[in-house]
Parts: structure tokens; C-alpha cells; sequence
């Protein structure tokens, strides 16, 4: 684990606030939402698997940043970082879940490689956190957890038959949990974004609908997890179109999304 810094004395009983931990925080999201928190005063630990792009990313508030690298496929590493974070730093009091990544897959590319590698990154890496971290808020009797999804998960969509169930994957798993985490204590949410301009995006050969640059998704998503709704979504004006087309009967989806993307 790199980085300073310690209790900072106003927390919510007087003590050292809790930490935030970002996983996926190297680039994109995860690290504009780590910056934005860390220069609002937040103590934050960040995760990836690049530990030259988390060291850039902790250069920008760097009394507040700490890097703690970990591939998210890998369960026991996961408990281990919680474990070593919550030892060395404080304990977790909000997670944002949101390493992931994507593989265009098709008709043409179908491969259960593809499908595999998206449902060990993007699903199996929440369920390892939430595993880590679940049972230590439940134990408080608090704790903040969003999770984070895509739109992609509303609805099958073109290019994305390896990515799309990961998304719904979490979608259902949130919607599952979310009762015996009101009962806990603890607020589960679950963040589901249109497009933001990311590394991840500029691989997408297509135009992207009300592309959002990424320090506006990283305030909204900010925005979101201070408040209390289930789900954080942005840009609106595209998620709302999504969520209108998620309830479409399929002859009338099928008709929209050809005309809307040519497929
Ligand atoms: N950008 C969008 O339009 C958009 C829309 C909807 C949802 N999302 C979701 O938002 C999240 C962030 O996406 P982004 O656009 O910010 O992508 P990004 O810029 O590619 O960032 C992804 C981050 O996840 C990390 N990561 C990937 N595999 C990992 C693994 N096995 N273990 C730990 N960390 C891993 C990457 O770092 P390393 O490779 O160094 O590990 C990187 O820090 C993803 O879950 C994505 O599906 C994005």
C-alpha cells in the first residue's frame, strides 16, 4: 500500500474519517470519481492492475491517495486488499465497484473465451468485493456500496452479446441484495452510465450518443453516491431514452434499435 495521510479527525463520531475504495481507479471513471472525492477532502484508496497508472493518478492529491493494486479476478486477493486496507487505513465506509472492461463480440466473434473473461472481470470482480466487504459493514451496522453497471445491462444491445449480461448480471444482483442491505445498515447503489469519454469508449469504432466528458460523469456520479437513490445514472438525457426503450414489447425494440443503429 503507497501513500500518506491518516485520520483526519472528522469523521462522523469525532474519529478518523473512513476510507472510500475505487476499484478500476487507473483511468476513466475510477480515476476522475478518486480525484474528485480525494480534492473534496475524502481519503481515498485506489485499485487497478497498472501500478504506473495509479501512480499518476495519486500524484494528483497525493495526501489523500493510496494506491493498493489488485486484479479484481482474483477472490483472495480481493479479501486481502479489504483486510489490508481497512488495517492500515481506516475502515471502508463507502466502496465504488467499478473495474471493467470490454470486448466487442458479435455473430461474427462469438466466442465463450469473450463471454468468460467479461463475466470474470466485470461480474465475478464485484461479487469478490462485495464478499470482502459486506460482512465487515454488516458487523458496523453501516457502510456505502455502489456497484457499477451500464446501460448496457437494460437491454441486449449490438457488439455487446459478452458485455451486455455482465451488466444485467449486476443490475439483478443489485436489485436482489438491496433489501438485506437496507436491513444492514447498509446502502447499496448501483450506477448505470451512458457513454463518458474513457480509454474504454475510444475503442468504440461508432458515434456515441451525448458522449459525456469524464469530470462531468465523475461530479454526477459524486452527486449520486451523496445521495439516496438506488440508481445513479448520466448522461440523462440518454439514460432516459434507454430506460423508456427497456420497457418497448420486443416488436416494437427490435423496429427502434435497427433504425437507431443501423443493426
Ligand atoms: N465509459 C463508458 O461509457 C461506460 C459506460 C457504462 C459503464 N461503464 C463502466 O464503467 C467502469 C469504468 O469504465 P471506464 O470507461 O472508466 O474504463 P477504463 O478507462 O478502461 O477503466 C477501467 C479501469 O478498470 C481497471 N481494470 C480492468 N480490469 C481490471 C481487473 N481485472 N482488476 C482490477 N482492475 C481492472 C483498469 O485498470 P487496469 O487495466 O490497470 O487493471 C482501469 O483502471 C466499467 O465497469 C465500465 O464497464 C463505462
Amino acid at each position: 500500500m503507497d501513500g500518506t495521510g491518516g485520520g483526519t479527525g472528522d469523521g462522523p463520531d469525532g474519529g478518523p474519517r473512513g476510507i472510500t475504495w475505487i476499484t478500476g481507479a487507473g483511468s476513466g471513471i475510477g480515476r476522475a470519481l478518486a480525484i474528485h472525492l480525494a480534492k473534496a477532502g475524502a481519503r481515498v484508496a485506489l485499485s487497478a492492475r497498472g501500478v504506473d497508472d495509479l501512480t499518476a493518478a495519486i500524484r494528483q492529491v497525493p495526501d489523500r491517495m493510496h494506491m493498493v493494486p489488485l486484479d479484481v479476478t482474483d477472490r483472495s486477493a480481493t479479501a486481502a486488499t479489504v483486510a489490508a486496507i481497512e488495517s492500515g487505513l481506516g475502515p471502508i465506509d463507502r466502496a465504488v465497484l467499478n473495474a471493467g472492461t470490454h470486448i466487442p463480440m458479435s455473430l461474427e466473434d462469438f466466442s465463450a473465451d469473450s463471454a468468460r473473461r467479461l463475466m470474470e472481470v466485470n461480474y465475478m470482480g464485484v461479487v469478490h468485493g462485495l464478499e470482502a466487504l459486506l460482512p465487515r459493514m454488516r458487523a458496523r451496522g453501516h457502510g456505502r456500496v455502489a456497484v457499477v453497471a451500464s446501460v448496457a445491462g437494460y437491454r441486449g444491445l449490438p457488439t455487446a452479446a459478452a458485455y451486455g449480461p455482465t451488466k444485467a448480471a449486476l443490475i439483478n444482483l443489485c436489485e436482489s441484495l438491496k433489501p438485506d442491505c437496507d436491513r444492514a445498515g447498509i446502502r447499496l447503489q448501483l450506477v448505470c452510465p451512458g457513454f463518458v469519454d474513457t480509454p474504454l469508449t475510444a475503442r468504440n469504432p461508432f458515434p456515441m450518443p451525448d458522449l459525456m466528458p469524464v469530470e462531468d460523469a465523475a461530479r454526477e456520479l459524486a452527486d449520486g453516491l451523496d445521495s439516496d437513490r438506488f440508481e445513479i445514472t448520466f448522461p440523462r438525457r440518454f439514460t432516459r431514452k434507454l430506460k423508456l426503450a427497456r420497457c418497448l414489447p420486443y416488436r416494437l425494440y427490435f423496429p427502434l434499435l435497427r433504425k437507431a443503429t443501423g443493426a
